[in-house]
């Protein structure tokens, strides 16, 4: 798994999807940037949402809120004060390492260890086996391992601060029992705040102290009085928006899993108080639903639900990734009560509230958001397309299996030689379809190789054109997923290639 994950990093480098940013200096930690084939990736999956939420949806909106907002509003939000992750720092290796993935780290280590005592203790039994011995260690590192398990459940945005040296203690005893990094120094655990400062302003002393944004939802919440009125909205409704986030993560080495710089896709929804809990579930198995319908397999999703709430929740579920590393959140959907909005309304003076015609009554309405990282969406896009097959000639072909809706280029016309004028008439196709979707024109090479090249970025079809093309106006068209190859007229291959395209 950990082999497929390396793949995938490379992969993403060397066909042009992800780079390192500024990476002639080295590059920047948990920041990427995205090239000519993960621009159009990237791009796709954003339309693929925005359809699925704003167009389809004559109750949904959309919104690009600025990336600066009054600094009151992270006040409000509860940012300032509670957005923190538990950071410690090895005092020998100068490593810094967020506290909660660590004993994440040592807990999944110890599940090892215990595994290797039990056979350990099997290959001894009938010699000189101490089972006292053995139940007495086991029990140990069963201890640890439990209580690793329960710190983590309670850590997080809402850890106490008296728990942290808690915290501290079972690092210090799991690096005895487990050693992982090899040195028992530590800090003690303290509590950092993830929003990146700025300024605005250009002299020194009336300048502003600004955050960048850590979600886009807030810039939903502050405009909700202005869309509700000038949308005329009745609710339910919601507000989407897709736009970057910024978070001080402390992991790094997860390549666009966590990253430093980030687009998230939100909508907020809503509703009555009251009918939260409804919405709720309605979010849930319409989002899922989003997802499945991408043909990535139905086995590759799970919801988790928190049992442990933020302080503005009343009901939050996470759906799960089959990540190269395993399952992890993908997107989040959560109850937000009417948390945000009243506080909004405390802060800034401002009514918040909505006259609902139906009841006759005026309220602060509940929130129902659905939370998409962009980046992560991509990533779980990618490394599930990216497969490795053996052919029947004995050689393997890499191929990237992406839903042809999110393809970056969907067809590449391939004229078989470079003569004959096989490559006006290529580039005639390509004229004329450019209109409708990015194709690509490539001449060179032999064309099993030109293929190989396509199937590595995913492109849907490869389209040929040959001596026979002279005679017969047809082309063949090769599917990327089946290599099948069939003989078609010139002038079906729009409709032909948006019918598969579209879902
Ligand atoms: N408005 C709610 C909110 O921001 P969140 O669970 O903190 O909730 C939502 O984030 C989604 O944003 C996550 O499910 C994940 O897909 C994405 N996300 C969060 N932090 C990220 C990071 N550092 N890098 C990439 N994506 C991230």
């Amino acid at each position: 798994q950990e082999d497929k994950f390396k793949k995938v990093v490379s992969h993403a480098k060397e066909y042009g999807f992800v780079f390192q940013s500024s990476e002639i200096y080295d590059g920047l930690s948990a920041v990427y940037d995205y090239a000519q084939n993960g621009v159009e990736l990237k791009k796709n999956i954003r339309e693929y949402w925005w359809k699925a939420m704003v167009q389809t949806h004559e109750n949904i909106v959309g919104l690009d809120a600025a990336i600066f907002m009054h600094p009151t509003t992270w006040k409000a939000s509860g940012h300032i004060d509670a957005f923190n992750d538990p950071l410690i720092d090895n005092k020998d290796s100068k490593k810094r390492y967020r506290a909660d993935v660590l004993i994440e780290d040592y807990v999944g280590k110890l599940d090892t260890k215990i595994e290797k005592e039990v056979k350990k203790a099997a290959k001894r039994f009938g010699d000189a086996f101490n089972k006292e011995e053995f139940l007495a260690t086991n029990a140990r590192v069963i201890g640890y391992k439990e209580k690793g398990e329960a710190i983590l459940k309670r850590m997080g945005k809402s850890l106490e601060n008296e728990d942290l040296a808690d915290v501290k203690a079972l690092i210090e005893e799991l690096e005895i029992a487990c050693p992982l990094s090899g040195s028992k120094n530590w800090t003690d655990v303290k509590q950092f705040n993830l929003m990146f400062g700025t300024k605005l302003g250009a002299s020194a002393d009336t300048a502003m102290d600004l955050y960048l944004r850590p979600e886009t939802a807030q810039g939903i919440f502050v405009n909700f009085s202005n869309v509700q009125k000038t949308g005329r909205m009745k609710i339910p409704f919601g507000i989407a928006q897709t736009g970057k986030a910024f978070r001080n993560e402390i992991v790094a080495r997860q390549f666009i899993f966590r990253m430093r710089e980030f687009e998230q896709m939100e909508m907020q929804f809503f509703v009555r108080p009251g009918t939260q809990k409804e919405w709720y579930e309605k979010w849930k198995e319409t989002r899922l639903k989003w997802h499945l319908s991408l043909g990535m397999g139905k086995d590759n999703y799970r919801f988790h639900d928190h049992e442990k709430l933020a302080h503005y929740a009343d009901a939050a579920a996470d759906i799960e990734f089959k990540f190269p590393f395993g399952f992890k959140e993908l997107e989040g959907i959560h109850s937000r009560t009417d948390f945000d909005l009243s506080s909004h309304e405390k802060y800034s003076g401002k009514k918040l509230q909505y006259f609902d015609p139906e009841i006759n009554k005026h309220y602060i309405p509940y929130v129902v958001e659905t939370s998409i990282g962009l980046d992560r969406m991509f990533l779980a896009v990618f490394s599930n397309s990216l497969q490795e097959e053996e052919l029947e000639n004995g050689t393997t072909r890499t191929v990237l299996k992406l839903p042809s809706v999110l393809a970056p280029t969907k067809a590449a016309i391939l004229p078989l030689v470079k003569k004959d004028g096989l490559p006006e008439i290529a580039r005639k196709i390509v004229e004329d379809l450019k209109w409708d979707f990015n194709v690509a024109y490539d001449e060179k090479d032999a064309v099993g190789r030109r293929y190989r090249r396509q199937d590595a970025v995913g492109t849907p079809f490869c389209i040929t054109v040959d001596h026979d093309t002279l005679n017969d106006d047809s082309v063949t068209i090769r599917y990327r997923d089946t290599m099948e190859q069939k003989r078609v007229k010139i002038k079906n291959l729009r409709s032909i290639i948006k019918e598969e395209i579209e879902i």
